[in-house]
């Protein structure tokens, strides 16, 4: 049997009433909406933004393409998917970031695996996906959002503060290698 790892997390959360302006992308960059035969492109462009970084050991379904196929499918099927918070960013090499989002049973958003891509961070990518989902959970008539995330993921911490999240919770995520089933990463 293998042991468990285990990785500190914090929740955040912030109201959406109002919520954070949109942020248009750099120039070449776009945002794209959900549409459902856009599922593996999401998992494949979270693959890429994940794999090398620390959440890829946290989570080990987003280091391997079929790991984030396995959990797109899993969020997808989740009965509080929500597409109007789920976008993609296409760039001129092609899909340079993702994020998703959905609806607890408590009804609040629930900010689900935002990545982007390593050649493409740094140039407010992240934030114009972040804007877009809020503002998709807002348009769906959610009134209040919350997150996780790895406690020394600076960058990820940074965003997420920079938005108005704040810490409302510690948690620690028991992570193994062996880790099989599609567990969404932000719930
Ligand atoms: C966290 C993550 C999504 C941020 O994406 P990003 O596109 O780099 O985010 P932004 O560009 O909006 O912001 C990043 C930094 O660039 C800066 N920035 C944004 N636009 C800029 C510009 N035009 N010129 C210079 N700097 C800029 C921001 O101020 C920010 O600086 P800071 O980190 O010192 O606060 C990205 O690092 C990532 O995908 N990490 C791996 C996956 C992950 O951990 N996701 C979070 C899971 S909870």
């Amino acid at each position: 049997m293998t042991t468990p790892r285990y990785f500190k997390r914090f929740r955040m959360e912030r109201s959406l009433v109002p919520p954070p302006a949109l942020i248009a992308p750099p120039p070449g960059f776009r945002l794209v909406g959900w549409k459902d035969h856009l599922l593996d492109l999401h998992a494949d462009t979270l693959f890429r933004s994940f794999a090398d970084d620390p959440d890829g050991k946290v989570f080990p379904n987003l280091a391997s393409v079929t790991g984030c196929r396995f959990l797109m499918r899993a969020v997808w099927g989740l009965r509080g998917f929500c597409p109007a918070a789920c976008w993609l960013m296409a760039g001129p090499d092609g899909f340079a970031g993702a994020v998703q989002g959905v609806v607890d049973s408590a009804g609040l958003g629930a900010i689900q695996n935002l990545g982007v891509t390593p050649d493409a961070r740094g140039q407010g990518l992240g934030a114009a996906l972040l804007a877009a989902a809020v503002n998709g959970f807002h348009r769906a008539g959610v009134r209040w959002c919350h997150l996780e995330v790895t406690a020394d993921n600076d960058p990820a911490v940074r965003l997420y503060r920079r938005f108005g999240f704040r810490k409302t919770r510690v948690k620690y995520h028991a992570a193994s290698p062996a880790e099989a089933a599609p567990t969404p990463a932000g719930v």
